[in-house]
């Protein structure tokens, strides 16, 4: 592979319910021959609107990556499909799997980089409440200081747990099995993909910092260096950049919504390159 070989490319909320974020989609296309593409999450809220954005994507990348995002997970009132949390998951997982789209449940692809063999490792993990704001210790004072400042995320109402106890049940359980699955990669070098991000760090520029307790877990502080990320690819937060942590490129690679993209110079229509990176160039 040259510096004009195919790239490993990645793009998150894409919110295509919104009819702007729709035109945003049909426009996506490789640029090259052999582009991957890594959806990392919140593509839409119902089933139709999922299977429609992932199948025009499917159709024209060699590979497509997804991982779930808060808004897949949700069970949204106007959706005919009604299933809610695993059962929800699952169904996703199995529509993927129609259109030929990798999920976190299959094995994970590795990208055949110069520098050596790369696995991209699209991953489930949720969060758990421990990203809290600044004078608060347990979960239940960070949700009141939430309710207090009138920043409560949709998921309390929308994306339900079943048959876990809790959100952060389901996250500590992804967690744990994501964890050992990465774990048989043996060092190998990685490509990292979440919906949320795997560091605290992105969330402190956060405009309220409340709402930092939905976007991630302390339990994967350190998985970028101990899982020998190459790259960490992230949405959720609707504050695309690039920032690096202990050496590691993470690369917030989220679309948003119209009024947000609007409002930023850059075009909302942009793919970005994850690999070949710097290092890996
Ligand atoms: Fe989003
Ligand atoms: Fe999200």
């Amino acid at each position: 592979m040259c510096a004009e070989g195919p790239r490993l490319l990645a793009i998150s909320d894409l919110h295509v319910a919104h009819p702007e974020n729709r035109e945003i989609l049909k426009g996506l296309e490789p640029a090259r021959d052999g582009d991957w593409l890594i959806v990392a999450g919140d593509v839409a809220e119902t089933m139709s609107d999922i299977e429609w954005a992932l199948g025009e994507l499917a159709r024209r990348f060699e590979t497509v990556i997804w991982t779930p995002g808060n808004h897949e997970l949700w069970t949204p009132p106007g959706d005919p499909v009604q299933l809610r949390g695993l059962e929800r998951y699952r169904h996703l997982v199995r529509l993927c799997r129609s259109l030929g789209v990798l999920t976190p449940e299959d094995p994970y692809p590795v990208w055949p980089s110069p520098g050596g063999p790369v696995t991209v490792a699209p991953m489930f993990l949720l969060y758990d409440y421990t990203f809290r704001p600044a004078g608060t210790y347990t979960k239940e004072q960070a949700l009141d200081a939430a309710y207090e400042a009138g920043v409560v995320c949709t998921d309390e109402y929308l994306l339900h747990p079943d048959p876990h106890v809790s959100r952060d049940a389901w996250c500590r359980e992804r967690v744990a099995y994501t964890g050992e699955r990465l774990g048989e990669l043996d060092g190998a070098a990685t490509v990292l993909v979440n919906h949320w991000p795997l560091v605290r760090e992105p969330t402190r520029v956060l405009r309220h910092p409340e709402f930092a307790q939905w976007c991630g877990t302390e339990l994967t502080a350190d998985w970028h260096v101990r899982f020998n990320a190459v790259a960490v690819v992230y949405g959720h937060l609707h504050i695309p950049r690039t920032t690096e942590y202990d050496g590691v490129r993470f690369e917030e690679v989220s679309v948003g919504y119209p009024r947000e993209w609007r409002a930023r110079p850059d075009r909302p229509d942009r793919l970005r390159t994850i690999l070949p990176g710097r290092a890996n160039a």
